[in-house]
């Protein structure tokens, strides 16, 4: 197969920022997505309706002319929200999710959740009211190894929550083991699960082996070898538990290449090219657009993209090194082989 049409992709987890980075980034997801779910994790949170609207205009004033890209906004949940305000900004159409962080779990998580029971109204008007959570899932004890903490939170946080809460929809973000995958598969309806694109390309050794480098790490880690390939599996498997958030999380090289780096990986520019290539590695290329286009839009509750875009093989695909913005460059994802699937 040399070309593969799909109806145009969604980014259901996607961190845009705000001022010049936001100006700087918009473009690269507007360029192939038709919608993504926006991360509220701004300094400081976004975290009432009023704010969501206030980042939504700003978001919507920072693309290029023309463009039908829409924002999914979401709230970032704290221990003060107000169910209320929540349920508003959700019958008005304002909000998708919520967005739970526990307390430190990674960058700008200070607002989030320390006491899970403090929060339990607002599960439950979520609940009530059909908002998804969009779940982190990592613990933050010092005593579990961060290799550990994905499977250790679903044990000990997320499947009590979703006991305690029935009829509560939840997201789990950037699954990154095969714990993650095995539970999000055995959830039922109301559990989904995105995965990232450079989940599926790298496991530890990425940032470890050879030298540390600091663009490949991210929150949560990356994993052992066997469970990217549980990722490949999940996500080429075409089931409708399984979608595409990129998580693409631009920060400053200066903030990457530091004594203490930020964790993100910045996916927004070739995700598209890389995600056929992965696909197609894994004789797959038939299920992208179920992965990319058409679960999460089912999840969500909402219509799939009436446009289509068309993929390309050919010649190995060129895209900047670098995004620049007028506080330093931000670098784009390395998937360290050739792409060669082209969006036209
Ligand atoms: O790698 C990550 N970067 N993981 C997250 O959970 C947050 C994100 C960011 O905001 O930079
Ligand atoms: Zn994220």
């Amino acid at each position: 197969m040399t070309q593969i049409t799909l109806r145009r992709p969604d980014d259901w987890h996607l961190h845009l920022r705000d001022g010049d980075m936001l100006q700087a980034v918009a473009p690269e997801t507007a360029r192939h997505f038709g919608r993504a779910i926006i991360m509220p994790n701004l300094v400081p949170p976004v975290v009432t309706g009023a704010q969501a609207s206030a980042y939504r205009d700003r978001i919507l004033a920072a693309l290029p002319e023309g463009s039908a890209f829409e924002p999914l906004m979401t709230l970032y949940l704290t221990e003060d929200t107000d169910p209320e305000d929540l349920a508003r900004a959700h019958t008005d159409g304002l909000i998708k999710a919520v967005k739970l962080y526990p307390a430190g779990a990674t960058t700008n998580s200070a607002s989030g959740v320390k006491n899970f029971d403090k929060v339990r109204p607002v599960l439950e008007k979520m609940a009530e009211i059909g908002c998804p959570l969009c779940v982190h899932g990592e613990v933050v004890d010092d005593d579990v190894d961060i290799f550990d903490r994905e499977a250790v939170f679903i044990d000990r946080i997320l499947d009590p929550l979703r006991q305690a809460t029935p009829g509560l929809r939840v997201v789990m973000e950037h699954i990154t083991t095969a714990q993650g995958a095995d539970y999000a598969r055995s959830g039922g309806k109301d559990l989904g699960a995105t995965i990232t694109t450079h989940h599926l390309v790298i496991n530890r050794n990425a940032i470890l082996a050879g030298g540390i480098k600091p663009h490949y790490y991210c929150l949560p880690v990356a994993k052992r070898e066997e469970h990217r390939l549980a990722l490949r599996k999940a996500a080429t498997s075409g089931e409708a538990c399984y979608f595409l958030g990129t998580d693409s999380a631009p920060h400053l090289d200066g903030a990457k290449l530091a004594p203490c780096g930020c964790a993100g990986c910045f996916t927004a520019t070739n995700t598209m090219s890389i995600l056929a290539e992965v696909f197609e590695q894994d004789c797959a290329l038939d299920e992208l657009e179920a992965f990319a286009s058409l679960n999460g839009p089912a999840f969500y509750g909402l219509p799939v993209n009436a446009e289509s875009i068309t993929l390309t093989k050919g010649d190995p695909v060129t895209y900047p090194d670098r995004i620049q913005t007028p506080n330093g460059d931000v670098t784009v994802f390395d998937p360290m082989m050739p792409l060669h699937w082209r969006v036209s």
